[in-house]
């Protein structure tokens, strides 16, 4: 079959790599993709090939699955799907019949807007802080409600902020002009026209990943990533500057409480609320005391949670994903890797304030023993190049994360470009 990726990050390349050991593809697509994608061989020793187009370009997504002829499209980020590109597809004569790994609008916004997610929680009973959300009109409400809390102050921009739209402050005050900057002054746009207000949870975070068809699903493997520029978790808030998988500290009984209190009446409350989901769910969640909150869902893969997950996963991608698409994912069996993954990211000097691209990046082919997957990067002839903030992740296999990680950072050393940056400190907290 043919296969269309949309994205363009190292989950991107991460899909690429793992769909293309699949006997069952015959031309693989990555739209637009980076310099990894477009070096990707497939089983049949064909390449894959990058499109430049934009994910959230559906006609012209359209016209690529027409020409094509693509059978399957996988979706990345999770713009396009809260912009709704699967219910794009099923609305279209000629692509109802193409399979989309992404779940439709309607669902899409449990990742869309933070007060539908936690409506959805409540709704479900399904663990989570307690919380209120106020519009523009009720910022009197909200900074009185703000006074009955106690400090870190926890406020969150309803809607899409690029992952910029949490604050956590620890004086009232501060957080009563904060809510007014958000509310009144639109400090992220249309995101914070309503915020929602909670409880601070103390404890320590991991993340969760389902993969369902709506009805049937099958937990993958925990992941744990390192959000923060800055060694031992301090500075601006990134994408993501490494992950590990498993969890040392999700023990079999902590994972038995999410798949009960948390993964079942999320996909029970998918059924219920008649949200149509064919797709990955990435389940943020934090350990207080022995037990799992969820602190966000997100409709899509994590990045570079991806990059240590889909390297434990043993089955064929593509046939999950067809699974997933006729709704028989009961029939599959999840065969996970016993041996740890981590991956380190290096980034563009600067990142993620202002920074410099098109610097070339030597030593890929000198990485024998990990698996480098490209994030921003872009082909210049035979060069790589930057051309992003996160630019390229290191994965390895070891025994367990303190020997993969030693891998992934021997196999660092031999990459080089100019005011490369990351953090030798993956890990520090387990
Ligand atoms: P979110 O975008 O909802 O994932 O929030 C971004 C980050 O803010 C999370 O990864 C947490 O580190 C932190 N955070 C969010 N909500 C809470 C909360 N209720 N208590 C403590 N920390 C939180
Ligand atoms: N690594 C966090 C995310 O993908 O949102």
């Amino acid at each position: 079959m043919n296969i269309l990726i949309l994205g363009g990050g190292g989950r991107e390349h991460t899909f690429a790599w793992k769909i293309a050991q699949s006997d069952k593809v015959k031309q693989l697509f990555i739209a637009p993709g980076n310099a990894g994608t477009a070096k990707t061989k497939l089983a049949s020793g064909a390449e894959a090939t990058n499109v430049n187009i934009s994910a959230t370009d559906f006609d012209a997504v359209k016209a690529l699955v027409l020409e094509k002829q693509i059978d399957m499209v996988v979706v990345g980020p999770e713009d396009p799907l809260v912009k709704g590109i699967h219910d794009y597809f099923l609305n279209d004569e000629q692509l109802r019949g193409v399979a989309v790994i992404g779940p439709q609008k309607e669902a899409a916004r449990l990742e869309g807007s933070k007060e539908f997610a936690k409506e959805f929680m409540s709704r479900h009973s399904i663990p989570t802080a307690a919380y209120r959300s106020f519009t523009a009109a009720e910022l009197k409400e909200g900074q009185a409600f703000l006074e009955t809390l106690q400090a870190p102050y926890v406020l969150k921009a309803d809607g899409l902020a690029a992952g910029k739209g949490v604050l956590i402050l620890q004086d009232l005050e501060e957080a009563k002009a904060e809510l007014k900057n958000m509310l009144v002054e639109a400090k992220f746009g249309e995101a914070s026209a309503k915020v929602v207000i909670e409880e601070f949870l103390s404890g320590i975070e991991l993340s969760c990943f389902v993969i369902t068809d709506g009805e049937n699903y099958l937990t993958l493997p925990m992941a744990k990533d390192y959000k923060r520029i800055g060694e031992g978790d301090t500075g601006l808030n990134t994408g993501g500057m490494g992950a590990v998988s498993p969890v040392p500290f999700a023990d079999e009984e902590f994972v038995r409480k999410i798949e009960d209190r948390i993964v079942k009446p999320t996909v029970s409350g998918f059924r219920k609320d008649q949200l149509s989901y064919k797709g990955f769910v990435f389940i943020g969640l934090i350990k207080v005391g022995d037990d799992p909150y969820v602190i966000e869902y997100n409709v899509r893969m994590g990045d570079p949670e991806t990059e240590v997950v889909l390297p434990r996963v043993k089955n064929d991608l593509v046939e999950l994903f067809e699974a997933v698409h006729k709704g028989t994912l009961n029939t599959v069996n999840l065969e996970v890797d016993h041996k740890a993954a981590t991956t380190v990211m290096a980034v563009s000097g600067g990142y993620p304030e202002a920074y410099e691209k098109g610097k070339e990046i030597t030593g890929i082919d000198s990485v024998e023993k990990s698996l480098v997957f490209h994030a921003g990067t872009a082909l210049d002839g035979d060069k790589v190049l930057t051309s992003g903030g996160r630019v390229i992740a290191v994965t390895s296999y070891g025994e367990d994360f303190r020997e993969a990680l030693r891998q992934s950072y021997e196999s660092m050393s031999k990459l080089n470009f100019d005011k490369m940056y990351y953090r030798k400190d993956i890990g520090f907290d387990l």
